[in-house]
């Protein structure tokens, strides 16, 4: 007799993501993936950037109050806004919950709630109920274990470090220097310490699902492995085991995927420096420069209100936008998976933001790094200097670097070992996720866990 596969059929998991974009995308795509192994999937969100139930119809969307103030919002401090997310949220994700509770019917009960790392109330709440609940970490494990280490030597008096340490290398976290960790640039170094204990704290949760692969983040994943109690689960790249609808808080500008069309094969630099980040005009122009002298084709993603003391592109200089004509292409937001798979480019240039980083990794695309805050400094240091896949632009922004960097990566022969080895890597990771590879059995071990949860 044939045995019956288990399936997940009925299971319900309620996810709980963090409202940046660099957030809700990859548990959007977690939950994808779940939904086509049998899982049904609600997704419980503030209202402060809410994702869009019209791209996810096969999900079930739950907004909770989030008491988030118009001034605090505007604030842009991402360390007290999710600070406030965790003290205003708890009690109306616990009321939803219990709601959702009365209401489930027998066999369609919540088998787990998954949680963005940054969203720990949430564990709270599922224990109060007495719901098994897993964290997802979004971040690389190197990021992980940078964060981990800040944490450590600020309980030995060495954080904050004085000016003259910055270049210094931090013991055991070759290669960090002392600037590269990743300390947050907004609020206090207190606020930022305690956000990141509380979302290092496991609590009582059955285990972490991380986006990462072990191909490109071993060492750290060790390292991180040795303190842990629960299983992890590393099954990322996320936006690779399914084929997720976009979850893009703005909206996707896809004609550039018809001006990237008629350009020859791997000519064109991507720049986008992801959903947070901004620069000054100054910074504008050295970029708009060193792309224009660097004869390579450009398409460039210029969020609104990116530019500081503009709405747009009002700043760039009028001569720019004749010089380039054709070669360059502007936009306000791309569908970014699809740029980066796009046979046309052959180079990103990226803020190092982990999911862009994982994303362009996985197409074989070389990158540029320009990080601005956080994990990003730590990713640009791993991109360049362990991974080498690409080139970091240091210091300040200057258009001669700039133009020397985008052909070196793109054309010269020196860039020819960079992109080699992005292909490479492109190829490994691939190798993991098909049959019978490292991230394709982890899958299939996070599904039978999170069914084996209910039993
Ligand atoms: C934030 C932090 O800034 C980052 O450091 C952290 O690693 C994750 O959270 P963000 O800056 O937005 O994220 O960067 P990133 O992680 O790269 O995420 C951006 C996402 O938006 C990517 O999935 C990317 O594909 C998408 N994107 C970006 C688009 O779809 N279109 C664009 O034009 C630009």
């Amino acid at each position: 007799m044939e045995m019956q596969k288990r399936t997940p059929r009925g299971q319900r998991l309620v996810l709980v993501p963090t409202p940046y974009q660099g957030h809700i995308n990859p548990m959007l795509q977690l939950g994808t993936f779940l939904h086509s192994k049998g899982f049904s999937i609600t997704i419980v969100h503030t209202h402060f950037n809410s994702p869009s139930p019209s791209n996810h119809p096969e999900f079930t969307f739950i907004p909770i109050q989030d008491g988030l103030t118009v001034p605090l919002v505007s604030s842009g401090n991402i360390i007290a806004i999710l600070l406030a997310l965790n003290a205003n949220c708890k009690a109306s994700f616990e009321q939803c919950l219990t709601t959702q509770v009365m209401k489930q019917e027998p066999g369609k009960k919540i088998t787990c709630i998954i949680y963005d790392e940054f969203m720990y109330f949430s564990e709270a709440a599922a224990n109060y109920l007495n719901i098994p609940s897993i964290i997802l970490r979004t971040t690389s494990a190197a990021n992980f274990h940078a964060r981990s280490t800040v944490v450590e030597l600020h309980s030995k008096g060495h954080i904050p470090f004085p000016d003259s340490m910055s270049s210094e290398p931090v013991p055991q976290l070759h290669p960090l220097r002392f600037k590269d960790l990743p300390i947050s640039p907004w609020d206090t170094l207190e606020n930022f310490l305690k956000l990141v204990v509380k979302s290092h704290d496991v609590g009582r949760s059955s285990a972490i699902i991380c986006n990462t692969i072990d191909c490109l983040d071993q060492s750290s994943l060790a390292r991180i492995q040795k303190h842990c109690q629960v299983p992890i689960f590393c099954i990322g790249p996320l936006h690779k085991i399914t084929t997720a609808a976009s979850s893009s808080l703005l909206e996707e500008d896809t004609s550039c995927i018809e001006w990237l069309d008629k350009q020859s094969h791997k000519s064109v630099i991507y720049v986008s420096l992801g959903s947070i980040a901004s620069i000054g005009e100054k910074e504008l122009a050295e970029m708009a420069w060193g792309l224009a002298n660097s004869k390579q084709p450009f398409l460039w993603v210029i969020r609104p209100g990116s530019i500081t003391g503009s709405d747009w592109i009002e700043l760039l200089p009028q001569e720019f936008r004749e010089a380039i004509g054709e070669r360059g292409f502007i936009v306000k937001w791309a569908p970014q998976r699809e740029v980066l798979a796009h046979g046309a480019v052959g180079g990103f240039w990226t803020h190092c933001g982990w999911n862009s980083t994982l994303e362009s990794i996985s197409e074989g695309v070389p990158m540029i790094c320009k990080p601005c805050f956080s994990d990003q400094k730590v990713h640009a240091r791993y991109v360049s200097k362990v991974w080498r896949l690409g080139l970091e632009l240091e210091d300040e922004f200057e258009r001669g670097k700039i133009e020397r960097a985008v052909r070196k990566l793109m054309v010269n022969s020196d860039g020819e070992e960079i992109r080699a080895r992005a292909k490479d890597m492109k190829e490994r990771i691939q190798v993991s996720m098909s049959k019978g590879g490292s991230n394709y059995k982890r899958k299939s071990e996070l599904v039978e866990f999170i069914m084996a949860l209910q039993a």
